[in-house]
């Protein structure tokens, strides 16, 4: 894993953390009991969500780690959204599942805004068929700009029951666009808008990264300036990290050139900026990542239920759920997954059951992402004491000004909070610090 201290260069590596123990342990021995939880009822009322991967993208963003396909014809995507839509109705059967309404889906990408307004009103009176989403309280979907169209925004909200939508401007200076190999330019962001604006959803993200290639300061403080301009409910801002599987890292490694990323204390003093910026302007601080305008209005239940342990069904290829305690992820190539769903089979790759404790430190390395833990919860919740038991670490990022230790709370500063990721491997066992995350 690639350390961030501070005057780091931008090297390939996966420094975002969303998971413990690493994907990189995880394994298909493991599958036998992910099948058996799965076959069992729920033990409790832990709350439930529902992740649907939609792994098409009209082009590869330089910068991109996830399972995407390009250049797709509309026979292969009709393939797997049926198989998608099989794959629901098999999972829907699962004990598991007890009588528990989703409390939160969410259409992940790639590009879910991919599909188009016809693909998209099959696909949810398909999955109608076999589940419901109405009582959830929170239906994301993500959106490139390039692909929106004001009858595709009003099927989001009318046919779906979208309730946030999630925006990928990333940036809104064309030639960096450009540059990184985005698929859309700055006027498709602002015409989307109009038509997001009219369709009235609860909770509108926008997406930016700071330091994609070709990024200045000035260009940067336009980016904050435009998105305060738009006052989306939520604003996203990614540091851009170059995991193994990018176009970047590949042409790092493979011809030895210098990183064309910022430095991270150049990307954090971005991020610090445009925290100020937005705090400025009426925003709170929700996470290392997050701002929201309102918080009486805005809840993240994906990102909250899920960074409490709750149980999320994964469907598609390559994702990521998490049942009874145990993690999986499905298939990660597309024939393989196709045809085990088609042969009527789940598509589980792999999978790993955390002892106790591994799902403390997944607890606490999740939440401590918001920027505070406490004490109580971790102790009623596992009978923990998070403080004794990672004094030595607490002390250190105390010490480093990273952190301060109040009564019940061990909050992050603001110095703390922008490098979060980097501070979360303290908390792994010894024999997880130093392996490859993915
Ligand atoms: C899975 S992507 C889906 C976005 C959607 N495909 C689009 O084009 O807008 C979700 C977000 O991850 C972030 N992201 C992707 N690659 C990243 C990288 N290498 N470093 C940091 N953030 C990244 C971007 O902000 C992106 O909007």
């Amino acid at each position: 894993m690639t350390s961030t201290s501070s005057d780091d260069k931008t090297e390939v590596g996966s420094v975002f953390i969303s998971n413990y123990p690493p994907y990189s342990q995880w394994n298909a021995e493991a599958l036998e009991d992910v099948r058996t939880r799965m076959q069992s009822p729920p033990a409790n009322d832990n709350p439930l969500g529902l992740y649907l991967h939609i792994p098409f993208c009209r082009k590869r963003c330089k910068f991109c780690y996830f399972k995407v396909f390009t250049d797709v014809n509309a026979g292969e995507v009709q393939r797997y959204v049926d198989a998608l839509c099989d794959e629901i109705s098999m999972v829907s059967k699962l004990p598991v599942m007890g009588n528990r309404p989703f409390r939160f889906v969410y259409f992940g990408g790639g590009t879910p805004s991919f599909l188009s307004p016809k693909q998209l009103t099959k696909l949810a009176d398909r999955l109608h068929e076999h589940i419901t989403w109405d009582g959830a309280e929170e239906v994301t979907f993500e959106c490139e700009p390039g692909t929106l169209s004001e009858t595709k925004v009003k099927t989001l909200r009318e046919k779906l029951g979208v309730t946030r939508l999630s925006l990928g401007v990333e940036n809104f200076n064309d030639a960096l666009l450009e540059e990184n190999g985005r698929a859309h330019l700055s006027k498709q962001v602002f015409a989307a808008w109009e038509w997001i604006e009219a369709a009235n959803f609860p909770n509108v993200n926008i997406d930016l990264i700071a330091g994609m290639v070709g990024e200045t300061w000035d260009n940067w403080r336009d980016n904050i300036r435009r998105t305060i301009e738009m006052s989306p409910e939520s604003v996203t801002i990614y540091q851009m990290e170059l995991p193994f599987n990018t176009i970047y890292s590949k042409d790092m490694l493979g011809n030895k050139t210098e990183s064309p990323v910022a430095p991270w204390q150049t990307k954090r003093d971005w991020v610090d900026f445009a925290f100020d910026e937005l705090i400025a302007a009426g925003y709170k601080v929700s996470s290392g990542y997050t701002l929201v305008k309102d918080t009486g209005k805005v809840n993240f239940s994906y990102r909250d239920n899920l960074w409490r342990g709750a149980d999320l069904i994964a469907t598609g290829i390559a994702s990521f759920g998490h049942v009874h305690g145990v993690h999986y992820q499905n298939l990660p190539h597309m024939n393989e997954y196709l045809e085990t769903v088609e042969a009527g089979n789940l598509p589980l790759g792999r999978g790993y059951v955390p002892t106790p404790h591994q799902s403390l430190v997944r607890e606490l390395i999740l939440l401590l992402k918001r920027g505070f833990v406490e004490r109580d919860y971790f102790q009623e919740k596992f009978g923990a004491d998070i403080l004794t038991q990672w004094r030595e670490v607490w002390d250190r990022y105390v010490e480093q000004g990273l952190a301060e230790i109040h009564d019940d709370q061990i909050r992050l500063t603001r110095e703390g909070l922008l490098r979060v990721d980097s501070l979360l491997p303290a908390f792994f066992e010894p024999e997880h610090q130093n392996v490859r995350y993915t």
